[in-house]
C-alpha cells in the first residue's frame, strides 16, 4: 500500500503534515506547528511515532513537547539547532539517511532561512518536505543566513527529480505568484498557474503540494538563469546568485 500523506492548516498559514506508512503502521509529523489540529488528524487511528523538525522557529516546534509527552514520539531535528528544538532525540545533518519503517529518509542541509534548516526527502516515494526553504513560486525569507547560502540550498532542491512532490511550511502561494509576475511577467506557465491558484484560494482550498518540475517552470528563484527574467531586471551579465539576491530583495519590499 502506498504512503498516506495528510496536509492540513495549522495556526493561520502554517501547514501541518502527517506521513503514515501503512506497511509498518508508523506515522510521522513534519514539524509540529500546533497541537490541536495534529491531534485531530491522528484521530483516524494513527499513533504518532516521530516528529521530523526542519528548523527552530516557534511556529514549527510549538507542539513538540506536548505531543512527545503524550505519544512518546521521537523528535528528529537539525544538529546545528539542537539546543532550540524542544524534545530533540536525534540530531541530523545534511547527507544523513535513516529508515522510518520501510521508508528511506534523506536529510538535505538547506541553510538560509535559519542557519541549521534541513529538508527531508523520501526518494523512494518521490516526496520532499521543504518547510521554509522552498515555497510554491517562492522561497523563505533569509533571516539568519546569506543570499549565497539560500541560493545554494535552493539549487540542491532544484536538483531533485522533476516528479518530486513538494510539501511546504506555509500557504503563501497567492502572494508569491503575484510577486513572481512582477519579475517574470511574460511567463505563460506562471500566468496560467496564478489564475489556478486564485481559484483555489477563493474556494478556500490548499494550493499545495507542488512539484519540482512545476517550480522549475514558475518559481523565479529556480529561474535565475532565464533570459527574460534577466532582461527584465537589466541583469543579463550578472552571476546567478546576484540575480537571486535581487529577486529576494524585491520580494522583501513587496506588498
Ligand atoms: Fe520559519
Amino acid at each position: 500500500m502506498a504512503l498516506s500523506i495528510e496536509q492540513f492548516t495549522c495556526r493561520s498559514d502554517n501547514f501541518g503534515v502527517l506521513v503514515h506508512d501503512p506497511a509498518s503502521g508508523l506515522t510521522a509529523a513534519i514539524d509540529a506547528p500546533e497541537e490541536a489540529p495534529i491531534r485531530a488528524r491522528l484521530d483516524k487511528g494513527w499513533r504518532l511515532d516521530a516528529i521530523f523538525t526542519t528548523h527552530h522557529h516557534g511556529d514549527h516546534v510549538e507542539a513538540n513537547a506536548g505531543l512527545k509527552a503524550d505519544f512518546g514520539c521521537t523528535v528528529t531535528g537539525p544538529a546545528a539547532e539542537a539546543d532550540r528544538i524542544p524534545g530533540i532525540d536525534r540530531r541530523v545533518t545534511g547527507g544523513d539517511t535513516f529508515a522510518f519503517g520501510g521508508l528511506d529518509v534523506r536529510v538535505i542541509d538547506t541553510p538560509g532561512h535559519t542557519l541549521g534548516h534541513v529538508c527531508y526527502w523520501l526518494p523512494g516515494e518521490a516526496v520532499a518536505f521543504t518547510a521554509d526553504t522552498l515555497f510554491a513560486m517562492g522561497c523563505g525569507r533569509i533571516f539568519e543566513g546569506t543570499p549565497e547560502m539560500m541560493y545554494a540550498s535552493l539549487e540542491k532542491l532544484r536538483a531533485l527529480p522533476d516528479e518530486t512532490i513538494v510539501y511546504c511550511g506555509h500557504e503563501y502561494t497567492e502572494t508569491n505568484a503575484r510577486f513572481a509576475l512582477t519579475v517574470d511577467p511574460d511567463n505563460a506557465d506562471l500566468r496560467y498557474r496564478y489564475e489556478a491558484v486564485k481559484r483555489l484560494a477563493a474556494a478556500g482550498r490548499p494550493t499545495l503540494p507542488t512539484t519540482i518540475g512545476l517550480e522549475k517552470k514558475t518559481n523565479p528563484y529556480f529561474r535565475v538563469g532565464d533570459p527574460a527574467i534577466r532582461k527584465h531586471l537589466a541583469m543579463e551579465q550578472a552571476a546567478p546568485v546576484e540575480v537571486f539576491a535581487e529577486i529576494r530583495r524585491r520580494k522583501d519590499a513587496f506588498r
